[in-house]
Formats: structure tokens, C-alpha cells, sequence
């Protein structure tokens, strides 16, 4: 799908273990103006369901797994997040849902708004009007 990546972020590796980071400006297409998490997801649970008009984002997997089903209308296509250097791109306009969550999964959100919930569409009939 159009311009939907996987951002391969910075890992510093020594005997000390793993780091990573991700810069304003250097490694996004977009400027962070929001970080929210979600975690302690019981199991079989989903999140998301819905989309975005302006908003953004890149979708870490910060621990654990999880899988992100993207929508943008006219197909579908489903990443599978399992590494904290991996980050997910989304621009606005997208459906998703993120679901499959392990024990102990963190997923990160860094979103290009603040937040307004006139940014959402939740309903997918609505969605699919808007894609026409
Ligand atoms: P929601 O976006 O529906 O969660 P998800 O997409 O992960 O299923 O958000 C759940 C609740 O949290 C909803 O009442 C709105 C609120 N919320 C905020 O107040 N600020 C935020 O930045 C976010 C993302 C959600």
C-alpha cells in the first residue's frame, strides 16, 4: 500500500545490550506532537477500529507482539510487529486495528497531532465513503 512502511530505526549493539532511538525530524516522515502506549491488552482483545483524518503515526512494538491490519479501502494488509527498532508508518487516512497482542505487549504510538476526537472515523461504512 501506498507509502505504508516498515522504519528500520537505529540499534547500537554491545556486550551491554541493545539501544535504540528515534529523532524528530531525522527518522519520520512527520513531526511528533503526541506519544501514547497501550499494554495490559487482555488476551484476544483489539484495539484500534477505526481511522484518521490528519493524523500520522509510527507504531512501535516496544515489547512483545502484535499484528496491525491496515485497510486503505481497497485492500488489506497485515505487518506482524515484533522488534523495538522496527517502526510501523501510517499516514492518515487508513484503517486499522491492531490485534493478536502478546503477554506483556507494549505497543508505542508516535502521532503527528495532539489529540481531538474529531480526527476519527469510526465507523467503517463512513470510511469507505470517504475513500470514494
Ligand atoms: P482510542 O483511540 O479509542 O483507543 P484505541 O484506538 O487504541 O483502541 O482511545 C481510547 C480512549 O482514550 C478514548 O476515550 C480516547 C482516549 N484518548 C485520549 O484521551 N488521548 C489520546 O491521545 C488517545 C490516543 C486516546
Amino acid at each position: 500500500m501506498k507509502e505504508i512502511r516498515i522504519i528500520n530505526l537505529p540499534k547500537h549493539e554491545d556486550k551491554r545490550g541493545n539501544l535504540s532511538f528515534v529523532e524528530n525530524g531525522t527518522h519520520l516522515p512527520f513531526d511528533i506532537k503526541r506519544v501514547y502506549w497501550i499494554y495490559d491488552v487482555p488476551g484476544g482483545e483489539k484495539r484500534g477500529g477505526h481511522a484518521f483524518v490528519k493524523q500520522c503515526e509510527l507504531i512501535i512494538a516496544m515489547s512483545g507482539s502484535f499484528d496491525v491490519v491496515l485497510d486503505n479501502g481497497v485492500e488489506r494488509q497485515v505487518f506482524h510487529l515484533n522488534r523495538s527498532y522496527y517502526g510501523l508508518y501510517i499516514p492518515a487516512g487508513i484503517w486499522r486495528e491492531i490485534e493478536n497482542f502478546s503477554t506483556n505487549s507494549l505497543a508505542v504510538v508516535l502521532a503527528s497531532t495532539f489529540y481531538t476526537k474529531e480526527d476519527y472515523i469510526r465507523d467503517y461504512s463512513q470510511f469507505k465513503t470517504s475513500k470514494k
